[in-house]
């Protein structure tokens, strides 16, 4: 039986505190190996920051947007997931477009290599530096500049927070067209910058979509206005799209124009169990059908995923235990139409044996429970040990098979093996638990995974990006021609290379 019946529906309120974020980011006193020795990488032929070098940075900046002292910098050095440690000596940062400008016009001069860090919240080591690149934070540009609540075009700088542009849209009946997990650490750029997917995509689509248009600035110096707010701009080359995405190496995303859809008036979130992962495949069907244009996420998570996230974090989970879970939230605008086709959903769907169980709410507080014991999963692991996490895209016919072909893969080694994600978008997670890294259990995992999601005709990077850990994978899901086309780019826009080194690209 349903736990709570429906009832429709109310403006949610402003989003939760991300327990996860804060616990995981304190909770391991131990610094991570560095990561050019954990994965033997040779330097590159850059400068080395000089005390003239630090001196520069200090005339065009304030003494305190220049970090120096060791204490200070170890942050910036080190990823969410205490996977990746570089080396920088030196974190700056700018204020303003004008001061990126100025700094990358300095390293290039003097093949300075830089690593632009947002939120640190990337996944894939992409935001920190490897060796002693600097590192250009761009947490100080944090302002909103414009909201025209008409057309919904939100205009800030890079360095906003997620959750602060939400809730402030969201005064203003709008949302933020993407939502997730790290809202309330990541930035605006760095989800520009790594084209973050999240839980909504499925209904709002993604930021090739949904941003305007964008400042950014090149390695030179250069700035590259983009910054228009049009629906419509057809003037030869769609520039914004190559720093969408692009993880920092090809320039560094200064202010951003984006798309802020009409906050839905009617919400309502579903948890429901099912037995296995067949079902959760003809529920999404059905909900497709049934819910149409109000279905603005379809999210699932295997019972391990759910089970080692409430144990781990204390998070009450609020149905029994289920083989598969299944999360479906509508947005819609009419409350008593949307109930209607939730109430057919829901009623077909548990007469049909389909849904076992589950639980629906509309209260801002239940929504907000349910969701965070799924978004918490990112992090629950990491309180367990060392965590491997994989972000593929696969035909969704397949989407769950490699969680068993890796489970059978790993015995002996790991029995935790899970996988959830977002199923709307054939976008599975599928994470690792050990109890330390190994080389043993790292060389059981790759290339395997990665060739099977290629067999598959899948995506190696779903969302999370290529950052520092996948170069050398990157082939599973690009062409030859494609990668070079890649440098191309990249020599045009980069010639010295100095922009986040060690990344994206794999060496030639
Ligand atoms: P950072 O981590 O600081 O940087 C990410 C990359 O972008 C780096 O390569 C960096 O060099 C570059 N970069 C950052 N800012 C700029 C800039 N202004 N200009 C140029 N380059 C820049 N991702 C998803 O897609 N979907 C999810 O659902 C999702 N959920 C997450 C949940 C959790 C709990 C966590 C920790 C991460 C999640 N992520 C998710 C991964 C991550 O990509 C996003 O959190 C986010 O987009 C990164 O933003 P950031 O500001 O933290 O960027
Ligand atoms: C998510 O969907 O929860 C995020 O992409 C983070 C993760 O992969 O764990
Ligand atoms: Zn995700």
């Amino acid at each position: 039986m349903l736990k709570s019946v429906i009832v429709l529906v109310r403006t949610l309120g402003t989003s939760k505190p991300n327990l996860i974020l804060s616990q995981t980011r304190f909770a391991s006193q131990a610094l991570p190996q560095l990561s050019a020795t954990k994965y033997n990488v040779r330097r590159k032929d850059f400068g080395v920051v000089q005390s003239e070098d630090v001196n520069y940075f200090k005339s065009i900046l304030s003494e305190e947007q220049v970090l120096t002292e060791e204490s200070d910098v170890l942050p910036f050095n080190i990823d969410w997931i205490k996977n990746c440690r570089g080396q920088t000596k030196v974190v700056l940062k700018p204020k303003s477009t004008q001061q990126v400008s100025q700094i990358l016009a300095y390293c290039n001069e003097r093949r300075l290599a830089v690593c632009p860090q947002g939120g640190n919240t990337g996944l894939v080591g992409g935001s920190v530096p490897v060796f002693d690149e600097i590192v250009l934070s761009l947490g100080s540009m944090n302002k909103i500049i414009s909201l025209d609540e008409t057309s919904g075009a939100l205009v800030c700088e890079a360095g906003c927070i997620l959750e602060t542009l939400d809730n402030y849209v969201r005064d203003r009946n709008l949302i933020m067209p993407l939502d997730l997990g790290a809202k309330g650490s990541c930035h605006i750029g760095g989800n520009v910058s790594t084209n973050a997917g999240g839980l909504r995509l499925l209904r709002y689509g993604n930021l090739h979509g949904s941003v305007m248009g964008l400042e950014a600035v090149k390695a030179d110096g250069t700035i590259v206005d983009c910054l228009r707010t049009l629906k419509k701009d057809n003037t030869g080359y769609h520039l914004k799209h190559l720093f969408i995405g692009s993880e920092g190496t090809l320039g560094l995303v200064t202010k951003v124009a984006v798309h802020c859809p009409v906050l839905p008036k009617a919400q309502t979130l579903g948890f429901f169990g099912v037995k296995d992962f067949d079902s959760v495949l003809r529920l999404y069907r059905s909900a497709k059908a049934s819910l149409g244009e109000i279905l603005s996420a379809f999210e699932m998570a295997d019972n391990y995923s759910i089970q080692s996230t409430s144990k781990n974090l204390n998070l009450p989970n609020p149905i029994a235990d289920f083989p598969f879970y299944v999360l479906v939230e509508t947005h819609g605008s009419d409350e008593t139409h949307d109930s209607e086709k939730l109430n057919r959903f829901l009623e077909r769907e548990m007469g049909s044996g389909l849904i076992l169980d589950g639980t629906v709410a509309s209260e801002p507080a239940k929504m907000q429970t349910i969701w965070n014991l799924r978004e918490s999963i990112a992090g629950a692991g990491l309180l367990e040990g060392y965590v491997y996490k994989y972000d593929v895209s696969i035909p969704v016919g397949h989407y769950y098979d490699l969680v068993p072909k890796l489970r059978e893969r790993m015995k002996g080694v790991t029995t935790k093996v899970y996988g959830y994600g977002h199923i709307g978008d054939g976008n599975i997670h599928i994470n690792v638990t050990v109890p330390k890294y190994s080389k043993q259990a790292t060389a059981l995992l790759e290339p395997y995974i990665f060739e099977e999601v290629a067999k598959l005709k899948g995506s190696i990077s779903a969302e999370h990006g290529v950052g520092f850990r996948k170069p050398q994978f990157v082939h599973y899901s690009k062409d030859p021609a494609a990668l070079d086309l890649m440098r191309d780019l990249k020599r045009l826009m980069d010639p010295n290379g100095i922009l986040n080194p060690y990344k994206v690209l794999p060496d030639p």
